[in-house]
């Protein structure tokens, strides 16, 4: 594909800032050609400050700014109709985090891309990150050997004030889930892309615990994995400090992140064979903590700009490190089965059905709207 291609925004708020920044980060491969928002308001100081057209409605943007891609910053729940109608108009998209609210939503919107033969990618810069990048690729690249036990905690704190500020948060119809939905999902990614694994079952637990919330402040989970490997988490809006931590063990070895570093121990004798072999009481494979140093990716890009920077070589059709859709479902299918799991009981199988997920999520909705008091409310 020759020449630029000419992006526009919806929902220019807060993230949606941070898109135009990107997008205009990126001269030689973004033109901003638009700016979307329901908020007038807001439409048309952004509209202003930026110097492009601002639209309240997503259907006029498409219709009458024909942009290459859209990238959509709205609340989770917009982020299904916004991405299909994209698709049929033609046009990529560049979807925040999560990629939508409910599984059957990412469904169809990895369908309607599939359909429109458009890129569908989500945001994940986290994945762009030299260190997070270099863990992946000795996890993927058997440095550990095969894991057998893994551990997030990804705990952070927010006010009553924070929730109250901004309508839809903390709400079932807002955003369909708490903090599962809207500050674990770069974790929950992290843990799955990092290890690899796949999810095969899952004991959640779920709470509002802290704030005058629908949905949770703090949720932890038991999940099994489809190679028998035990992983455990925890999240939350209540902790301070917080914690960002993945522990990844496997038979050769260790990993361990944790807040910005991480460091990596290899077994002597991987942990099986020498289990087969000790014959000494307190017997144990040998192993060094060394720091993992992060390689160089290769180019300039860490944060948002590199989500649109590794669209815009997919749409080219250069190589890539875009995150399909497919991807991004995989963290909302975790977090899915931990609310249905936390929220009404059980172990949940994945992938989550989508009939009950549905049936959950409206309850849920029905609910909060009736106005049932749900602080303190909690799970298991
Ligand atoms: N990648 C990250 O690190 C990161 C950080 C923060 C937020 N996010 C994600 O970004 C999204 C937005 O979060 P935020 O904190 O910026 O929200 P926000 O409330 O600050 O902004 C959302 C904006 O979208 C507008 N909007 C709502 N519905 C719309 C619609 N149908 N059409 C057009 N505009 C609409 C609102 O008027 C508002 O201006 C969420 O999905 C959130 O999870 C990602």
């Amino acid at each position: 594909m020759a020449g630029r291609l000419r992006a526009a925004v919806v929902g220019v708020r807060g993230m949606g800032i941070g898109h135009i920044k990107a997008i205009l980060a990126l001269p030689e491969m973004y033109e901003l050609a638009a700016i979307c928002d329901i908020n007038p308001e807001t439409a048309r100081k952004v509209s202003e400050e930026y110097k492009v057209p601002g639209y309240l409605s997503l259907a006029d943007m498409l219709k009458h700014e024909k942009p290459d891609v859209v990238s959509l910053a709205t609340p989770h729940p917009f982020h299904c109709a916004g991405a299909v109608a994209c698709a049929r108009a033609g046009v990529h998209v560049l979807v925040e985090k999560p990629i939508a609210s409910t599984v059957s939503e990412a469904d169809r919107m990895i369908q309607a891309h599939k359909r429109a033969g458009t890129v569908l990618s989500v945001v994940f810069q986290q994945r762009y990150q030299p260190l997070q990048r270099t863990i992946r690729k000795l996890v993927i690249g058997d440095a550990i050997g095969e894991i057998t036990r893994i551990h997030m905690t990804a705990t952070c704190f927010r006010s009553d004030f924070y929730y109250k500020l901004v309508g839809w948060r903390g709400t079932w119809e807002g955003e369909g889930g708490g903090v599962l939905l809207n500050q674990a999902p770069h974790a929950l990614d992290q843990y799955l892309w990092q290890s690899g694994l796949e999810v095969k079952t899952v004991i959640g637990r779920c709470e509002a615990f802290m704030h005058p919330i629908e949905t949770e402040d703090r949720a932890s989970a038991i999940v099994t994995f489809a190679n028998g490997a035990m992983g455990t988490l925890v999240a939350s809006t209540t902790d301070a400090p917080g914690i960002y931590r993945i522990e990844m063990v496997g038979d050769k070895g260790a990993i361990v992140f944790e807040n910005g570093k991480a460091s990596i121990a290899v077994n002597d004798v991987p942990t099986r064979e020498f289990n087969a072999k000790c014959r000494e009481e307190w017997g144990s494979p040998k192993a060094e903590w060394k720091d993992v140093v992060p390689e160089d990716p290769g180019y300039p890009y860490r944060s948002h700009d590199a989500c649109f920077y590794h669209l815009g070589l997919q749409i080219r059709g250069e190589k890539s490190e875009y995150v399909p859709g497919e991807e991004g479902r995989k963290s909302l299918e975790l977090a899915n089965a931990i609310i249905l799991s936390g929220w009404k009981g059980g172990s949940v199988k994945c992938p989550v059905s989508r009939r009950e997920y549905g049936e959950f999520l409206a309850g849920r909705i029905r609910a909060a709207k009736r106005g049932k008091k749900r602080t303190g409310e909690r799970s298991g």
